[in-house]
């Protein structure tokens, strides 16, 4: 007889997604972080100052002890900081998870996409051009590459 357990409490974390439209980071985060609570900003297209918004999220989650993901392409160093110091200050680990897939590739999947789901093909060559892969020197306890 199997009777379903309760699931392990998931450690307090703030994972950083990074990696252009369609580089599969939401496929990713569902497939491999089920019990993470995703938070993007995405998830509010029309919001005004979502930027800070989402550090607000951020921070109650993780004074909570919630392990959290950010969904987002964060694709510049500059994008990522403060999310590291959120992490730090909140006295949790961070991890940046890049998924370093080809502009063109993304650009495929990104064609084949509908409604909202599409991004502006600038909006891609623009993250694409401020690309820069996420490093421990910026403050990552952990940088895991997904090619
Ligand atoms: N590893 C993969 N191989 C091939 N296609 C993928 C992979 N991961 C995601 N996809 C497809 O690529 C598209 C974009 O994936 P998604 O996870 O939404 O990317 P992102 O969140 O980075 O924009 C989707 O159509 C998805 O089905
Ligand atoms: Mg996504």
């Amino acid at each position: 007889m199997s009777r379903a357990q309760p699931a392990e409490p998931i450690p307090a974390e703030l994972v950083v997604m990074v990696g252009l439209p369609g580089s599969g980071k939401s496929t990713w985060v569902a497939a491999h972080l089920p019990g993470h609570t995703v938070v993007s900003k995405d998830h509010w297209p029309r919001a005004r100052h979502r930027e800070a918004r989402q550090r607000r999220v951020v921070t109650a989650l993780l004074a909570d002890g919630v392990a959290v993901v950010v969904d987002n392409t964060s694709p510049s160093p500059a994008e990522r900081a403060p999310l590291v110091e959120l992490a730090r200050t909140a006295g949790v680990p961070v991890r940046a998870v890049f998924l370093d897939v080809p502009v063109d590739t993304c650009r495929e999947r990104n064609d084949r996409r509908t409604g909202r789901a599409r991004v502006p093909l600038v909006g891609l060559y623009a993250a694409a051009g401020r690309l820069v892969p996420p490093s421990a020197d910026e403050g990552f306890d952990r940088v895991d590459v997904l090619r």
